[in-house]
């Protein structure tokens, strides 16, 4: 899937050199600017930012930490909503002298509370460039903070479920706040879902839940046996309903794909059951033949699986009433993969397989249908609280971290990053999966059958296994490897137009920077991956998006500075402001005004 013709990408520009700088570079003929920081202001009144004199009120009004999911709602050519994910707090790097959650002061506390969530912020561009800017004059009556108290609903069939409920919430309908979003994806009718991802690292008292609800804390990355595990937050200081020994039902809460409205500021968040709860990686939409709606999506752990969702009914473009239910009754389905080769030839060396491919066939199994479940000895409502398990049960295929998922607008293929997993052995590695300890990567390619996302079967192969082209074990989908850039961990994926792959990476094992990557998926260049920017050395680089007028590129620049040792009186990073590093979204284009990537 994916191969032959020979159109050309389009992609002419001098990549980018690995480097360690703490900068954003970008190849010849581009600039870069930065949109949004940590601390602007987003809500109008909201304060300037201070580093030394932070409040929560005031963060709760500013631009939040750790942007990573970027996406853009256009208001007309040269204006739009800016979404914006904000994954996580590092309070070493936020606030001087900071020790741990137990010492903190609990006004940090509530600064981190107010610095988790998401933004929209109204960003307009300058003239004929393709450099966008915050809105900082006129009404911004769109812009909108969302942080771990914003109140949000469940939809769905677990909406409701005894498992969701709470003593603050008996109704276990409506759940206080969103954590940890880290990608995400658009509807048709315009909204954002931003996806809840490792939720676990919030909570405290897990050795003091009934017995009967341990396995299931496990199963999600949460110990049992420890009171308050080291490094955590202590959100519970705050507000107890984070302790686990008292609340054990909160943290089934979390883990949801949340759909935001940004046209509609004073619109409550969805927490959307259907689509199941893992630590969720994105949500992408598309259509399946028939027109009913489908969202792919990854749980991004070791050893996890993906999923996606397929509505039973089908979007009606225009009946927005009628298409805003759709994520709310379907089919839950996850991926079980096969390997065409004899697992013999899948030695871990990166040698290919006597077939000349790592490929295969797949199928999606059914978990669960609205109220009706599939898997043995579970209901409804735990195959959607407890996805983790109920994909155990049926045998999916365990993957090497399953990250962003992507379809091609060209050609309707599916991609998904995968981003490392040290912890495979050799004696785990299957076609698809095929390396052991993963440091580097890889990129899985679907075609569906008949190319309809709506099936129940489809093909797969691996176009791209990452690191330093002159490691054997990688492989460029046969593109000459003397030509490529070296390429580690690919996180978040994005096409242009033209149907060329973007990847950003996070936590670079050839110990350079992060960074934005290009890959060709189809014609002669398949496979030839060429860099387009760096981010400052110790951020990883998140977003990516390029404009549909394929002007600007955007990219959320996550957690610059953040090295081991680092702290505000020994930053590692200065950027952008030549002061205390900031997370913040950039923007590059080309200074004739062309192609991103010409
Ligand atoms: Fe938050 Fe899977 O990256
Ligand atoms: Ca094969
Ligand atoms: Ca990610
Ligand atoms: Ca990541």
């Amino acid at each position: 899937g994916g191969h032959g013709g020979s159109s050309s990408s389009g992609l002419k520009f001098t990549p980018v050199a690995p480097n360690k700088l703490d900068a954003i570079t970008v190849p010849p003929g581009y600039d870069h600017s930065v949109v949004v920081r940590w601390g602007d202001p987003v809500v109008p009144g909201a304060p300037a930012f201070d580093f030394d004199n932070q409040t929560a009120a005031a963060q709760a009004k500013q631009f939040g930490y750790n942007c990573d999911y970027v996406t853009l709602f256009p208001m007309g050519k040269d204006r739009g909503l800016l979404w914006v994910n904000h994954e996580y707090t590092d309070e070493v790097l936020m606030f001087r002298g900071y020790v741990d959650g137990n010492a903190a002061p609990l006004e940090q506390i509530k600064i981190a509370l107010a610095a988790h969530g998401g933004s929209v912020v109204e960003i307009a561009r300058a003239g004929k460039s393709g450099k966008w800017a915050l809105v900082t004059h006129g009404s911004r009556r769109y812009n909108r903070r969302l942080t771990a108290q914003t109140p949000m609903r469940f939809s769905g069939p677990a909406a409701g479920s005894a498992l969701l409920k709470t003593a603050a919430d008996p109704t276990g309908r409506f759940p206080k706040g969103m954590l940890n979003n880290c990608a995400g994806g658009t509807t048709p009718w315009g909204t954002v879902l931003t996806a809840e991802e490792n939720f676990n690292q919030y909570f405290v008292g897990g050795n003091g839940v009934p017995e009967d609800q341990k396995a299931n804390l496990v199963r999600y990355g949460i110990s049992t046996t420890v009171a308050i595990p080291s490094g955590n937050r202590r959100f519970d200081r705050v507000e107890e309903r984070f302790d686990l020994a008292k609340h054990p039902h909160e943290i089934n809460r979390f883990g949801w794909i949340v759909e935001i409205d940004p046209f509609d500021p004073d619109s409550t968040p969805i927490k959307r059951t259907a689509l199941g709860r893992m630590a969720h990686e994105a949500a992408t939409t598309t259509l399946a033949k028939d027109g009913r709606l489908v969202a792919y999506m990854g749980d991004d752990s070791r050893f996890e699986y993906f999923f996606k969702f397929v509505s039973k009914d089908r979007y009606i473009p225009g009946f927005d009433r009628h298409n805003r239910d759709l994520l709310d009754e379907g089919t839950l389905y996850v991926a079980k993969l096969t390997g065409d080769s004899p697992a013999a030839e899948i030695d871990g060396t990166g040698k290919l397989p006597g077939d000349g491919e790592f490929d295969g066939a797949g199928e999606w199994i059914p978990l669960v249908s609205g109220k009706r479940s599939f898997v043995t000895g579970m209901t409804a409502e735990e195959v959607l609280v407890f996805t983790r398990t109920a994909a155990d049960k049926v045998g999916a295929t365990k993957m090497d971290r399953p990250e962003d998922m992507e379809r091609n607008p060209v050609n309707g293929a599916v991609y998904l990053a995968l981003t490392n997993n040290t912890n495979r052995t050799a004696a785990q590695l299957d076609e698809a999966n095929p390396r052991p300890s993963n440091r580097h990567g890889h990129i899985l390619e679907i075609v569906e059958s008949r190319n309809d996302a709506g099936a129940n079967r489809f093909a797969w192969s691996l176009p791209l296994v990452c690191g330093d082209p002159t490691d054997p074990s990688t492989y460029f989908a046969g593109f000459d490897k003397t030509k490529v850039s070296p390429i580690s961990c690919p996180d978040n994926l994005a096409f242009d137009r033209d149907g060329n792959l973007w990847i950003s990476t996070d936590g670079n094992a050839l110990g350079n920077a992060d960074g934005l990557f290009v890959m060709p998926v189809s014609g002669r260049e398949r496979g030839y991956v060429r860099q387009f920017l760096t981010v400052p050395f110790g951020a990883e680089t998140c977003g990516p998006m390029v404009t549909d007028d394929q002007r600007s590129v955007f990219v959320a620049v996550q957690h610059p500075g953040e090295i081991t040792g680092a702290t505000p009186d020994n930053p590692a990073s200065t950027w952008p402001d030549g002061a205390q590093p900031r997370p913040s979204v950039a923007v590059a284009w080309h200074k004739q005004g062309k192609k991103i990537g010409s």
